[in-house]
């Protein structure tokens, strides 16, 4: 396995469904991994605000017996004196023994990884990639459908910016069978380079449409996503495009009575609050599963996975 996780698709088909039976086997029994981590140090370099991935990174690393240093924004760290991503990380990589970065700056972690001297891992950087969210969304789908091949996935919302969909999109697009629906406003579809680098049209099959109702009843995964705030240029843009598509229990009576719901959150108003108690509604079942997914990771990179069996 890469000691650097920039993109998902740094890790191999084999490797990640490696990562998902060993998250599950971490579900079934904790306690059975909770000192494999002993004295060893977790860094969370955030230079962008987080919930999900750094508290989730941190109880990861905790889980396993391990501890954590770092900081949860870049006005508390030196980069606010100006130095440079380069030179924090090369630094904080002589404190810990693997670090987890997220930088508002697409290819922020793939600089700081250059004089890193411990496994770096990309905890998002812009719109580009956000490579353990897609991890956490690919143990979902295994979790909750049983597979990760022959299926329909419906992307919603903003797909240009958003980066958990550019990440999941590349992994799904190896597996068998899988047909993409983008689902988005004319402003915010995906980009061309993830179409013509990732999509190959002889393997996966895919459309972009504007109307989530027309697509509904077609979709095995539904992959809501908020319209991010803070990568728009301008407020105006951002206000007339945030509600395009609120997902509510009406809008749910043409969908499959087995799709799953996933969304990386933070939700802002796209999934009415009484969407939660549907069953088909896996987006805090997702959130959970980060936790796990981030243990075998942390395990993989520093070479502990197999040590549970010797303890
Ligand atoms: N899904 C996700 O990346 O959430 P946070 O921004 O809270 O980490």
């Amino acid at each position: 396995m890469k000691k650097t996780i920039i993109d998902p698709i740094d890790l191999t088909v084999e490797e990640i469904d490696g990562l998902i039976a060993l998250a599950d086997d971490i579900m079934k029994d904790r306690t059975r991994y909770q000192d494999v981590c002993k004295h060893k140090i977790l860094g969370t370099l955030f230079f962008e605000p987080s919930t999900r991935t750094r508290l989730s990174f941190e109880s990861a690393m905790l889980s396993l017996g391990g501890s954590v240093l770092g900081f949860s924004e870049a006005s508390s760290s030196s980069a606010s004196k100006g130095e440079s991503v380069m030179d924090t990380v090369h630094i904080v990589s002589n404190y810990c023994d693997i670090i987890a970065m997220r930088h508002p700056k697409e290819g922020a972690p793939l600089v700081g990884s250059k004089h890193c001297n411990v496994p770096l891992i990309n905890a998002g950087d812009g719109g580009h990639n956000h490579p353990t969210q897609t991890l956490t969304d690919l143990l979902t789908i295994h979790r909750e459908k049983g597979r990760l091949d022959n299926m329909t996935i419906g992307f919603c919302g903003d797909l240009k910016f958003g980066r958990t969909v550019h990440s999941l999109l590349k992994a799904m697009a190896r597996y068998d069978n899988i047909r993409m629906i983008f689902i988005s406003p004319d402003e915010l579809k995906l980009p061309e380079y993830l179409k013509e680098d990732y999509l190959d049209p002889a393997h996966v099959d895919y459309e972009e449409v504007t109307s989530l109702d027309d697509v509904m009843g077609e979709l095995d995964v539904l992959y809501m996503t908020r319209v991010q705030k803070e990568r728009f240029f301008n407020e105006q843009d951002y206000l007339r495009l945030r509600d395009t598509y609120i997902l509510d229990l009406k809008k749910l009576d043409n969908a499959k009575k087995d799709l799953s719901i996933l969304h990386p959150l933070p939700r802002v108003n796209e999934i009415t609050v009484d969407v939660d108690d549907d069953p088909r509604a896996a987006y805090f079942r997702q959130a959970a599963n980060g936790r796990f997914i981030r243990m075998a990771l942390i395990l993989s990179l520093l070479g502990l996975d197999h040590e549970v069996e010797r303890l």
